[in-house]
């Protein structure tokens, strides 16, 4: 199939690729010329783990530019919209991007028939407006209705950064909305090989044992963007529940650890995403929660268990310091090194990242603020320049003379380095695992203090 990916961020990307390794011919489309040009230099973006293998994989399907005639839009049998929708200053997602490329698909429908897939995160309706400026972009553009040239589909994402190509060769489950059977079955074909697993796995990213196929749901329009939604804020509240469990086991000499394994074993919670810690970041809990929250509110309702797990979360980034304030008694004056800088491991997206909250936090109660990460700095640097923190590529760096530290991001990296050389770095001995990532009879032989989330 000929398909179109508008955007070229984490979905846009992974979708375009994983569907060009599938045998399908791609085209990715981007307004940035620079992440164009580099891509078609063979350089990516972002980084994400295995990316760039298949896309070296893939390149005889791949496609990139930033020209709207150089697409191919009329040619298109599958276009995702794969846009960015940050959120505005309210909590709604900003939907200036999606309009864009609805009004430029709108200008370009061919003849034959185009299934036109809302694939980035959308409020709940979008479907309806994307499919109305396309008619409007049509009929402005040819002076007659478009009938019959394309229809929508929601097909929500469900990757995570870091594992974004595992999840998307390898999902729990297909989201399908749509009201047009004849898009339900192009886009059920496309998923296919998906869907039965017969695709030939690349060796660096073998399927897992157990997958036999991917459970396919198809729904309407709305129920496929509530889903999304609903999924996310879902686990964001997993997580923001756990921590809270992990404020009280702390006070009642439990360990957070031992619980959450307690209550995972038990198959309708599940154990994953019960990893206390302190709490969620990147570009997607944050976002959708507060989207889901601002949709509600347009229908006159209260989300409170939404607002709760929010407000949980960013608890737990004053808590942090708090801990801090609370070890060192004085901040003022004091070198507080963070290890990781990223909202997670295997990415190097800031979006939302705990770290700057601390950091900021620390820096405006006169603290000095060095910090290490194993990919994300050059983000950082450019990003977070204004801040004062000193970036460091060497780890031993950033905790020369620290009096604390703080393990932010759970990179595997922070536990092959050598903590006994870190602690003769240090001035004081005070860690605070942020991700109970670290072994603490390890470190407490090293002689280390160490405070935990939860234990
Ligand atoms: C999340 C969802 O997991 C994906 O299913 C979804 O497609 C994606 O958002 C999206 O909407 O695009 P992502 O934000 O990339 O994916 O990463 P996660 O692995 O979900 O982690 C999010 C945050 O939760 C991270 O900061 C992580 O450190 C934190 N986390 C995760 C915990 O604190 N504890 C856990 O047990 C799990």
């Amino acid at each position: 199939m000929k398909v179109v990916s508008m955007g070229t961020g984490y979905v846009g990307l992974t979708t375009g690729v994983a569907f060009a390794y599938l045998g399908h011919q791609v085209v990715c489309f981007d307004v940035d010329r620079a992440k164009i040009d580099s891509l078609n230099h063979g350089k990516l973006p972002i980084y994400e783990p295995h990316l760039d293998e298949l896309f070296n994989l893939a390149t005889s399907n791949l496609k990139f530019t930033d020209k709207e005639e150089d697409i191919g839009l009329d040619f298109a049998d599958v276009i995702f919209i794969s846009v960015g929708t940050p959120s505005m200053p309210d909590g709604r997602a900003d939907m200036q991007y999606v309009q864009m490329a609805a009004e430029m698909i709108g200008r370009n429908l061919g003849d034959h028939f185009t299934v036109v897939v809302n694939k980035s995160t959308v409020p709940i309706g979008s479907g309806n407006w994307v499919s109305s400026l396309i008619r409007d972009a049509y009929l402005k553009q040819h002076g007659q209705k478009p009938d019959g040239r394309f229809a929508m589909a929601s097909n929500p994402e469900f990757l995570r950064q870091g594992s974004a190509l595992f999840d998307t060769l390898y999902p729990d489950r297909v989201v399908i909305g749509g009201e047009d059977t004849n898009a339900l079955d192009m886009m059920t074909n496309l998923y296919r090989p998906i869907l039965n697993q017969e695709f030939a796995a690349p060796d660096f990213l073998q399927r897992p044992e157990h997958l036999g196929g991917v459970p396919l749901l198809t729904c309407d329009l709305a129920s496929a963007e509530l889903i999304k939604y609903a999924a996310n804020a879902f686990l964001a509240l997993k997580i923001s529940y756990i921590n809270e469990i992990g404020m009280l086991a702390t006070k009642v000499g439990a360990d957070i650890t031992q619980v959450a394994r307690g209550i995972g074993l038990d198959s309708r919670i599940g154990p994953r995403f019960l990893q206390a810690g302190i709490g969620w970041g990147g570009s997607c809990f944050g976002k959708d929660t507060a989207a889901l929250v601002a949709t509600a509110s347009e229908y006159g309702l209260k989300m409170p268990i939404v607002e709760s797990a929010r407000e949980v979360n960013y608890q737990m980034r004053i808590w942090v310091v708090d801990q801090l304030l609370n070890e060192l008694k004085i901040l003022k004056g004091r070198k507080v090194a963070l290890f990781g800088v990223a909202f997670k491991p295997n990415t190097d997206d800031l979006r939302d990242a705990p770290s700057i909250d601390i950091a900021r936090n620390l820096i405006q109660r006169g603290a000095k603020v060095s910090a290490h990460d194993p990919v994300a700095l050059e983000n950082a640097r450019r990003l977070y320049s204004g801040l004062g923190i000193i970036f460091t590529d060497d780890p031993y760096q950033a905790v020369a003379d620290a009096d604390a530290a703080i393990l932010v991001t759970e990179w595997p990296d922070y536990r092959k380095i050598s903590w006994s050389q870190i602690k003769s770095l240090m001035k004081g001995r005070l860690v605070l695992d942020g991700r109970n990532f670290l072994s603490r009879p390890e470190m407490e032989a090293l002689g280390f203090a160490i405070l935990n989330v939860g234990k």
